[in-house]
C-alpha cells in the first residue's frame, strides 16, 4: 500500500484527506487572520506579485483551486471586472467562510463556491482559461492526479499559476527553523486553539517537493514551459505553466 506524507507522518491517502480536512475545518474562521499574523503580511506581497503577472486574457474564466476562503478569487474579481471566477475546495468550512465574506461585500452570484477534491474536479474538459492554486499543492492527497485534473480542465494554452512554500529556502538557518517550528505553532494555538494545525503547516513545508522536483511534476502532468519565481530568499515560489 502506498502512503503519502501528512507532515512528518506517513499515512494512507484516504487518511490524509480526512486529516487535512480536519486541519482546515478547525482553523477556517481564523485562517485569514493567522495568515497575516504569522507572515507579518508577507503573503500579501507574494499574492500581489502573482496578480501583477496575471493577464486579463488568461483570467477571464478562472478556477481558484483549493481556494479556501477566496483570497485569490476576490483579488481576481477586483482586478479584472467581468472575469468569471469559481472557487473549488475540499473543505466546506473554508468555503462557508469565503461565501460569507462574499455576501459581506455584496457579491451574491460571483465567485462560485464548489466543494470538490482536486483529484476529481466536477468540471468539463477545457472549461477554464486559467487555474490558480495558492498554498494548496502541499495539502493534496494525490498531487500527480490533481495536476492532471488541472490540465484536463484547462483550455489548450491555458495558464496554471501556483504559489507554494519551498522546503529548503536559502535563508534556512536556525532562526527561520525556530520561527517555523516553535513560533508559528505557538501563535496558531493562541489564535485558533489548534496548535496541531500549525505544526502540520511547518512539517508539510519541510516535507514538500523542492522547486526543481515540483517543476518536473508539472511537466509530467502536461503543464509545461514552467517558470519559477522565488520570494523571500526562496521561502515561497510561484510556478507559472501552460497546458501543452
Ligand atoms: C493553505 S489553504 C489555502 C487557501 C487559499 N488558496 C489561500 O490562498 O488562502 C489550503 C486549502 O487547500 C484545501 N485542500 C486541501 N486538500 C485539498 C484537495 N485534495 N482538494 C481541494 N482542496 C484541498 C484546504 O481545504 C484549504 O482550504
Amino acid at each position: 500500500m502506498q502512503t503519502v506524507p501528512f507532515g512528518f507522518r506517513e499515512v494512507e491517502r484516504a487518511d490524509k484527506r480526512a486529516l487535512v480536512g480536519d486541519v482546515f475545518a478547525g482553523v477556517a474562521t481564523r485562517y485569514d487572520l493567522m495568515n497575516d499574523l504569522m507572515s507579518a503580511g508577507l503573503h500579501r506581497a507574494w499574492r500581489r506579485d502573482l496578480m501583477l503577472r496575471m493577464t486579463r486574457r488568461d483570467a477571464h474564466r478562472t478556477l481558484d483551486l483549493a481556494g479556501g476562503t477566496g483570497d485569490m478569487a476576490f483579488r481576481i474579481r477586483r482586478r479584472f471586472a467581468g472575469a468569471a471566477v469559481i472557487v473549488a475546495d475540499a473543505s466546506a468550512e473554508m468555503l462557508e467562510v469565503g461565501r460569507r465574506r462574499a455576501l459581506d461585500r455584496g457579491l451574491v452570484h460571483e465567485p462560485g463556491w464548489i466543494c470538490a477534491d482536486a483529484a476529481a474536479l466536477p468540471f468539463a474538459d477545457r472549461s477554464f482559461s486559467q487555474v490558480v492554486c495558492a498554498f494548496g499543492l502541499r495539502n493534496f492527497a494525490e498531487l500527480g492526479r490533481s495536476l492532471r485534473e488541472v490540465r484536463r480542465v484547462l483550455r489548450p494554452g491555458g495558464r496554471f499559476l501556483a504559489l507554494e512554500f519551498a522546503p529548503q529556502p536559502e535563508c534556512l538557518d536556525s532562526l527561520y527553523e525556530r520561527y517555523l517550528f516553535e513560533v508559528v505553532p505557538w501563535l496558531g494555538d493562541a489564535v485558533t486553539g489548534r496548535r496541531d494545525a500549525y505544526s502540520y503547516l511547518a512539517e508539510s513545508i519541510r516535507r514538500f517537493l523542492p522547486p526543481e522536483a515540483m517543476s518536473a511534476e508539472l511537466g509530467d502532468a502536461g503543464l509545461g514551459t514552467v517558470r519559477l519565481h522565488r520570494y523571500a530568499a526562496g521561502i515561497a515560489c510561484l510556478y507559472s505553466a501552460r497546458r501543452t
